[in-house]
């Protein structure tokens, strides 16, 4: 078994029984799974099953499969992304819809400690199409007593947007994923969770805080742009650099994560799940 970080995540060679699995997952957040074989989408999902409960609607804010990053397969989705009809040296990163943007999934529901995203790659570029997750709890144990005392008992307020990527060509393209996107209500979540091992861990999303909640917008810009700073920065992070026939899963909540857009048009199809397991 190895590392993927001092602090979180293993990869091993080959898929364990069940409850090894699942002891796994909660235990070290990160799993990496070599030489897994699955021939249908739904194959992934019947195994998924069983090692968590499958969340209904793999991906809530992609509710039309039309408009979504990827097709989207009963609770699974495929990710293949979209040819961005961008020009010679346009930035593919904006053809990500926000998964190319630091960020937790699905901010505007709780989750909760035990749902996991779990991917599985069937096709992979040469180079390139990396999945990147940074660890929350990492981050939170390295602030200050201070700061962490300050920091407890505070809410977040999110968007469930992907504000900072819309174009125009976006606008154009996405008319009702984007009138879908404004018209969700701004969320309130605590900064900081516990999880049932005792660990707390900080709880934002870099693509969707907006602020502090009760504070001016003045006191709560210098915290949030310190913080999104924090839990991106590379000492908490690993990238994953995919093989085919892998399986990774991360923890949705204490951990963000993001999929680097820099493969152009090279083909990779991963396949998208979402976990939770917390009745296993
Ligand atoms: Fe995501």
């Amino acid at each position: 078994m190895q590392k993927l970080h001092h602090n979180f995540g293993v990869k091993i060679p080959a898929i364990p029984d069940l409850s090894s699995l699942q002891s796994l997952i909660r235990e070290h957040r990160a799993v990496v799974i070599e030489h897994a074989q699955f021939d249908e989408i739904a194959d992934f999902q019947n195994w998924l099953n069983q090692v968590g409960n499958v969340s209904a609607g793999g991906n809530s804010t992609h509710a039309d499969p039309a408009q979504a990053y990827g097709k989207q397969y009963d609770r699974a989705i495929k990710v293949v992304q979209h040819d961005p009809g961008l020009p010679n040296g346009g930035m593919y990163y904006l053809d990500t819809q926000g998964t190319g943007y630091w960020h937790q999934d699905g901010v505007n529901y709780n989750r909760g400690h035990e749902c996991y995203t779990a991917l599985y790659s069937v096709t992979t570029p040469a180079a390139g199409g990396d999945t990147c997750v940074s660890d929350l709890v990492s981050a939170w144990n390295d602030l200050s007593d201070a700061y962490k005392n300050m920091l407890r008992p505070l809410k977040t307020v999110n968007g469930n947007r992907a504000f900072r990527i819309w174009n125009e060509a976006y606008f154009k393209r996405y008319p009702e994923r984007f009138a879908n996107e404004l018209a969700a209500f701004e969320k309130q979540r605590p900064l900081v969770t516990v999880d049932d091992h005792g660990r707390e861990s900080l709880n934002i999303s870099p693509k969707n805080v907006i602020g502090i909640a009760g504070m001016h917008i003045e006191e709560s810009n210098g915290i949030v742009e310190f913080l999104c700073r924090h839990v991106s920065r590379l000492e908490y992070q690993y990238r994953h650099h995919w093989q085919p026939n892998q399986v990774f899963f991360f923890s949705d909540e204490s951990m963000i994560h993001y999929a680097v857009r820099d493969y152009y048009d090279l083909p990779r199809e991963l396949w998208s799940c979402k976990i939770d397991l917390s009745d296993k």
